[in-house]
């Protein structure tokens, strides 16, 4: 196993890499069982789809709207609209759980020298209340939203915005995500890329070619040579 070198940041996806989207049907009792699991699909595929989409039309809304407008279609589909569970499960996306191993992942990243930090489509408030509900605001150095530059991943505008707030160039930084199209499109704009491939995702045939794989974020740390950069280093960027 080759370890990454010169990697200064490690810098991670949100939703399906950080936060388990699928906490919110899960901790919702109102839906009937046997269309939790369909749910949870039906609104994540939709979500997805109207990021890209809205990009494509140059129609950008933020991603607290898509992921609203993404549930009305999934819950429609299964024909259990109705507003009280809209609101219901909105308000539990707005405090998604941290999958197990975050938490130490993060402390264990940060001791080695490394900067964490979150590049994610979620608008700032919602990943504001995501990280502080999950106890992660410690342990980041950098919250980062798609809605300064306005567009979704996987347009490189959402990357390089990434970099440039952290003053670091691509290959400097581990980008992490548990979203194949995401880590094949980091990838071939010219990040270091783990794929965490939790949900045991196909590769994607696209541009791109993550440098690891692995199942849970709990493996990232070994796979990167630590900085070993003095903190007045870093401050000095
Ligand atoms: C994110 C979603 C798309 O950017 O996973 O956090």
């Amino acid at each position: 196993m080759t370890q990454l070198q010169g990697i200064r940041a490690c810098v991670f996806d949100a939703y399906g890499t950080i936060f388990d989207f699928a906490s919110a049907a899960a901790r919702c009792p109102d839906i009937p069982d046997d269309k939790r699991a369909a749910l949870t699909a039906t609104w994540r595929d939709k979500q997805l789809q109207y990021t890209w989409l809205r990009s494509l039309q140059g129609r950008y809304a933020d991603f607290w709207q898509v992921t609203g407008e993404a549930l009305d279609f999934a819950l429609d589909s299964l024909g259990i609209a109705t507003p009280a569970l809209r609101q219901r499960l909105m308000d539990l996306y707005g405090t998604l759980s941290a999958f197990p191993e975050v938490a130490d992942t993060l402390r264990r990243l940060r001791e080695a020298g490394f900067v964490t930090a979150i590049l994610s489509n979620g608008s700032p408030a919602m990943l504001d209340a995501a990280v502080r509900g999950a106890g992660l605001h410690g342990l980041l150095d950098a919250v980062l939203s798609a809605d300064a530059v306005k567009v979704f991943k996987t347009h490189p505008r959402v990357y390089e915005y990434g970099l440039q707030q952290l003053g670091l160039a691509a290959d400097q930084v581990s980008f992490q995500s548990s979203n194949a199209w995401d880590a094949f499109a980091a990838s071939d704009f010219g990040m270091r890329v783990v794929w965490c491939n939790r949900y045991g995702q196909r590769r994607e045939c696209l541009p791109g070619s993550p440098d690891h794989e692995i199942r849970s974020l709990a493996e990232l740390p070994a796979l990167l040579q630590a900085p070993g950069a003095p903190a007045d280093d870093r401050a000095a960027r």
